[in-house]
This record gives structure tokens, sequence and C-alpha cells, in this order.
């Protein structure tokens, strides 16, 4: 089986990739790997440095939103996992246009191809934050899409293209909509890595507005068995949130994070609010363990414990990053 991985030198996509090609995933015995990234600042090819030579492994250079280059790399691939994407909130928030561009035109650039060339199946990796906010309760993969944030928004517009392709041309399409991720090799510019990084350095960590938005943390690699999953057993045309991670207001991540590095809460430097900062994130992930059998593994604690032991072990993959 050929599985096409876009966006496989940034956090999630090289967790995944490292994984498969490692310990592998059930259904991905005999899987060999293309990575097509366009290695933007995100995109770091030492995340593929521990399997960059393994036989089944080719890496190509190239952007979702170039349909030639799209075409050729393509080609022979069994199963798309859509991972690229801009992601960073605070990015969108200042400048929107490669969110949109990348993440809607490029994900159709990738389902046409994918139609035309006869893929057996393409997920869509996508995010909780295509729901909006929620004060209480979870979101079922049913509630309505109601982003806020242009990353959010340009997300939805790529699950919304995912799903027509499914509908109007029989693509097997299946979607993830994840919550947050934390763990090694994560871009130092989201709240866990910069937070780690910084107290590490002996720098204080900016906390936004009065620290009580509300995320569900879970460790990259729950996320990357859930995908796993739903690649090889999820049906055409659903949806499947994944979650169960630990539900944190960014305060209390705050002092888990200045505990786990042994620093005082003397470091905490509160700043204005990001604008239009969804205040709480919740899926409902009952789905994906009624239908798949799947359930988050790794305590959080311990997640924490091994991010923050990574960053201090890999100060060179992060050091030049933050310049
Ligand atoms: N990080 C999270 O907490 C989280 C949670 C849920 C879902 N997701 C989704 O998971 C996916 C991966 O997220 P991540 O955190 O690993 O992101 P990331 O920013 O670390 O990596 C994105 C990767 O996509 C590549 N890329 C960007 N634009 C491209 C283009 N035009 N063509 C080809 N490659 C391109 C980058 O080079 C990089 O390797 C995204 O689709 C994101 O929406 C992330």
């Amino acid at each position: 089986m050929r599985v096409l991985v876009t966006g496989g030198a940034g956090f999630i996509g090289s967790h995944f990739v490292r994984t498969v090609l490692g310990t592998g995933y059930p259904g991905f015995d005999d899987a060999e790997v293309v990575v097509l990234d366009a290695f933007t600042y995100a995109g770091r090819p030492e995340n593929l440095t521990p399997v960059r030579d393994d036989p089944r492994l080719r890496i190509e250079r190239g952007d979702i939103r170039d349909p030639q280059r799209v075409a050729e790399v393509l080609a022979g691939t069994d199963l798309v996992l859509h991972f690229a994407a801009e992601t960073h909130v605070d990015r969108s928030i200042s400048g929107a246009a490669d969110f949109v561009t990348t993440n809607v035109v490029g994900t159709q650039v990738l389902l046409q191809a994918a139609l035309d060339q006869g893929v057996r199946r393409f997920v869509h990796v996508s995010t909780d934050e295509v729901y909006g906010s929620i004060e209480h309760g979870s979101w079922p993969e049913t509630h309505p899409l109601e982003p806020n944030s242009p990353y959010s928004a340009a997300k939805a517009g790529s699950d919304l293209l995912a799903r027509s392709y499914h509908r109007t041309h029989g693509l097997d399409v299946v979607l993830t909509r994840c919550s947050n991720n934390y763990g090694p090799h994560q871009f130092p510019e989201k709240v866990v890595p910069l937070f780690v990084t910084n107290l590490l350095d002996g720098r204080p960590v900016p906390l936004y507005g009065d620290g009580r938005n509300v995320r569900d943390w879970l460790h990259v690699d729950d996320h990357c068995r859930g995908v796993a999953l739903v690649a090889a057993r999820g049906r055409a045309g659903e949806v499947y949130n994944i979650g169960g991670g630990t539900e944190l207001s960014n305060r209390e991540l705050t002092t888990r994070l200045l505990d786990a590095v042994g620093a005082g809460e003397e470091m905490v430097d509160p700043v204005p609010d990001r604008k239009g900062h969804d205040r709480r994130y919740s899926v409902d992930w009952s789905k994906i363990r009624d239908e798949l059998g799947y359930e988050p593994r790794m305590p959080f604690d311990r997640g924490l414990a091994d991010t923050v032991a990574w960053y201090r072990d890999n100060r060179a993959w992060w050091e030049a990053l933050k310049r």
C-alpha cells in the first residue's frame, strides 16, 4: 500500500511517519510512505531524520496548491493522509491569505487529483476548532460549523470541500477533528513548546487575557493512532472527533508547565488577550470510541514530562527557530 502523507515534515504528520515506519499501525504493515511537504517555516526536515534512510520512505518537496506537482507525486497512491496546512491561529489573525490558499485551495487540488487518479481513500485531518467555542458540554460530529478565526474558517472550508467530493463524486473521504495536541517536534510558537522553551531559557511566558480559556490537551501519539484507526476502518463520508485528553484552562496548563520545568509564578507575564479568542473547546469522542475502539493512552502528566524532557534534550532543534 502506498500512503501519501501531506505535511509529513510538520509536528503531527512527522509523528505519524516516524511511527508508521517504526512500531507501525494495524493495517499499515506493508506501507510505503511518500511525504509531500512544502517545507514552510513549520516543516522541518530534521523531523524525519530518524527514518530518512528507511527504503520505504520517499520525501518530495512540493506545494499542495500546485496541481501539476500534486498530480506527479500522487501517482500510484492508495491512501492520502492530508495533514498539510497553515496551522497557527495568531498568524492567521495577522495575515490570512496563506491560510485560505493552502488550507482551502490546496485541499481542493489534492481532492481533485485523488479523484482523477482513483485513490482508494482520502483522510482529511481537521480540528475541533471548526465547531467554534462551547461554554458547557461537548460537540458531536453533527454540530454546525461555527469557526471564529481565519485559521478555523479555512479549515472548515476544507472540511466542506472534503465532504463535497464524497457526496458529489463518491470519493472515499473520511474526516477527523482532533483537540489540541502537544508533544515533541512542535514548532515553538504554539503555547506548550513556546512556554517550555522560554522557561528553559529563563525567560517569562506570555499568558493571554485572564488565562481562563479551556482546551482539551491530547498527546500527539494518541491523535496519530486515532487517524490510523480512522484510515483503516472508518466509514466513508463520516467525521470522527478525536479527543479525550485532559481539559485545562490556560492558567492551569501554565502552572503544570512551570512545575514541570521547575519555575515559579513570577515567570508569568500576563499579556492582552488574543483577538476573538475562543473560550472553550470540547469534542464528544464517543463515536470513534464506540465504532473503532479508540481510547487515548498517554496520561497527561507523563506526556508533559516526556515533552519537557525532549525540549531540554533537543535544544539544537528549537534554538535557531526562536530567533
Ligand atoms: N496542532 C494541533 O493541535 C492540531 C489539532 C487538531 C488538528 N490539527 C491539524 O493537523 C494538521 C497538522 O498540524 P500540525 O500541528 O502538525 O501543523 P504544522 O504547522 O506543524 O505542520 C504543517 C505542515 O504542513 C506543511 N505545509 C504547509 N503549507 C503547505 C503547502 N502549501 N504545501 C505543502 N505542505 C505545506 C508544512 O511545511 C508543515 O510541514 C493540520 O491540518 C492541523 O489543522 C492540528
